[in-house]
């Protein structure tokens, strides 16, 4: 069963980890290299060539019968966040390769060629921005971003070189000016919707706006035994202050959400004062006015927690995407190929970031989501059903052949 043999690959490809015991896979690492390789013998099988690009995307491509065609392009990311689930981002991939199996095992040929894509760095976990890949083949790439350096002070530009790819030439990973039909990619929801309306699959409509930033406070570190209170200029306490004005700020609006996801205190020991602390930040919401008031109200706050403690503060902004509407003409096809198969109707809008965002500024993207279980995700409980995933596939299947007309 297609589903069946979906799902099982999910869980195979969730194996390949930087870390024992949980799925973590970070842009350029080994790991990503292992991932690769399992996926592109996948794509081979399915008569696809296979290749990594300059950003380290894999890439599968089955020519179509007419060169003139363009391309259609399906996908997701083959990254992972820490201590991730199996299937956000490798569904996706692996809906496309199974998607690409089926035509040839029924022998279509489509006029337009296939690529499919596994992208290097959706989630951002390695540098805290997001995206690098599927900008490159956006041709948005920031070459700013290449000087970022991870947590081992290794920077995009050096790991990308060392994972084989060419970050003095990601031209070469840029579809930008080529005859494109547009980019579909299934992903899970996230969410409890589908399981709530008891639908398999939704159409996207919107894709959130999203800021991630970094924010430093600098103060003294110290004798935790010999430093009086008053004499203190405490950064992680600083820091402790602004995760809960994030907090509380998400709550101040419907649709607002706001996360410190990762803190940390330097220099890390229990017995001196904290010197410096680093928090992550993550604020989204549907309207990129309210997105951008939040983000501009907890940065004010930040520096005035600062000049009230006597300490430092930077913030480094690592992401600003604004909100996305998918393709209507794209998502119209994806629409009559579900309501083709008798099944509910359900279009819902995405609070979680995806390499759509990114192809968005290139072509036409459409999505589909499939129902996970409780909605739950970022999270080792991840989970789908085969059969809501067959259904996904048939879907993707009666989409990409409504394209050929
Ligand atoms: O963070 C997100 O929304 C996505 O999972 N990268
Ligand atoms: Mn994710
Ligand atoms: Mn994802």
């Amino acid at each position: 069963m297609p589903g069946e043999q979906v799902v099982r690959r999910c869980r195979e490809l969730a194996r390949i980890s930087e870390e024992d015991g949980r799925l973590t896979r970070r842009f350029a690492t080994p790991a990503m290299a292992r991932a690769n390789a399992l996926v592109g013998r996948w794509m081979a099988e399915a008569g696809m060539a296979v290749r990594v690009d300059a950003a380290g995307n894999l890439v599968g491509h089955l020519p179509g019968s007419e060169p003139g065609a363009g391309t259609l392009l399906l996908g997701s990311h083959l990254d992972t966040v820490r201590d991730a689930g199996a299937f956000d981002g490798s569904l996706g991939v692996l809906a496309a390769v199974a998607c690409v199996a089926r035509l040839r095992a029924e022998d279509v040929t489509l006029p337009f060629a296939l690529d499919v894509l596994g992208f290097s760095d959706e989630e951002g976990l390695r540098y805290g921005t997001a995206y690098l890949g599927s900008r490159a083949v956006a041709g948005t790439f920031d070459p700013t971003a290449l000087e970022l350096s991870d947590e081992d002070d290794v920077t995009v530009r050096d790991a990308l070189a060392a994972f084989g790819g060419e970050p003095d030439a990601l031209e070469c990973a840029s579809r930008r000016g080529e005859r494109l039909l547009g980019y579909c990619e299934v992903h899970i929801e996230q969410g409890p919707v589908l399981e709530q309306r008891d639908a398999p699959v939704a159409v996207v409509g919107a894709i959130a706006g999203a800021t991630r930033a970094e924010v430093r406070f600098t103060g003294r570190a110290g004798h935790a035994g010999t430093v009086p209170m008053e004499l203190r200029r405490d950064a992680a306490c600083a820091l402790a202050e602004l995760v809960l004005a994030v907090e509380a700020a998400g709550r101040t609006e419907p649709g607002l959400v706001a996360t410190v996801g990762r803190l940390s205190a330097q220099p890390g020991a229990p017995n001196v004062v904290p010197g410096e602390a680093l928090a992550s930040l993550d604020v989204r919401h549907p309207d990129d006015t309210v997105r951008a008031a939040a983000v501009g109200g907890l940065r004010a706050r930040a520096n005035a927690i600062a000049a009230a403690r006597g300490l430092g503060v930077t913030w480094d902004g690592r992401l600003d995407t604004p909100g996305v509407a998918m393709d209507p003409w794209l998502s119209e096809g994806l629409s009559d190929a579900v309501a083709v198969l008798g099944l509910p109707a359900v279009r819902l809008a995405s609070g979680a970031g995806h390499d759509a965002v990114a192809l968005s500024a290139l072509t036409g993207t459409a999505m589909l989501f499939v129902r996970c279980a409780g909605g739950v995700s970022h999270h080792p409980d991840e989970s789908v059903e085969a059969g809501d995933v067959a259904v996904a596939l048939d879907v993707l299947d009666g989409f990409v052949r409504s394209l050929a007309g």
